[in-house]
């Protein structure tokens, strides 16, 4: 990947939150990166849309990872004796809005904008949490982000320098990409201590995501 972990890193310090001090907390966390994972495996839908068999091949392996990744925060939801809390998505058909129109739009606006936005929200769970299944799980989760966005990376540099007009098209709507998904965390009213200071973060992320951007050559 073209930004390292440490400089995706948000926490510094030791794990701070557990389920048996913050049982809530963890749970509504755990439920979020539940229908994190189901909108993310909607990105299956492009396989018909793929230019060629190695995309098509990439596409089902995500549909995969995501599949695997909503079931590992399902089952460790399991273990603590509740289901993914429905009440935190108004419609299934939101998770996952797609703006792009193109395969080379879709693999920028999943996989590097919005994969790599989530990874530094990914590593900051692995970082404040303290139960060694959630982290467990989380670095499981990480390992197949961390090769998603690198292959998002690395197909948006071999397509802009095949066709440089493409590097406007994306940088338009990157602008759109990032109002939303920091909008999704201004939006909302923390509900507790973790997403209080997730709701502080937007600008240091968006500055994270800028400087993938440059190193892609993109801005
Ligand atoms: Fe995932
Ligand atoms: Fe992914």
């Amino acid at each position: 990947m073209l930004l390292t972990r440490e400089e995706m890193t948000l926490h510094h310090d030791v794990p701070r939150f557990s389920i048996e001090q913050d049982r809530e907390t963890i749970l509504r966390a755990l439920s979020h990166l539940f229908y994190g994972e189901v909108g993310a495996i909607k990105i299956g839908q492009w396989v018909t849309k793929a230019p060629d068999l190695e995309g098509m091949w990439e596409i089902v392996k995500q549909t995969r990872d995501e599949t695997r990744h909503a079931n590992i925060f399902r089952r460790l939801l399991q273990r603590y004796g509740v289901a993914p809390d429905a009440a935190l998505v108004g419609d299934m058909a939101d998770l996952h809005g797609v703006i792009s129109h193109t395969w080379e739009e879709m693999l920028f606006e999943s996989m590097v904008v919005g994969e790599g936005l989530a990874l530094a929200l990914i590593y900051f769970y692995h970082d404040v949490i303290a139960d060694p299944p959630i982290r467990r799980g989380l670095r499981r989760v990480i390992h197949d982000e961390e090769s998603h966005v690198e292959y998002g990376e690395r197909k948006i540099k071999e397509y802009v320098a095949r066709q440089p007009e493409l590097r406007g098209q994306l940088l338009t709507i990157q602008e759109a990409l990032v109002q939303h998904y920091s909008g999704l965390i201004t939006g909302q009213t923390p509900a507790d201590p973790l997403e209080e200071l997730i709701a502080g973060f937007p600008m240091t992320i968006i500055q994270m995501h800028l400087i993938r951007l440059q190193r892609m050559g993109l801005l």
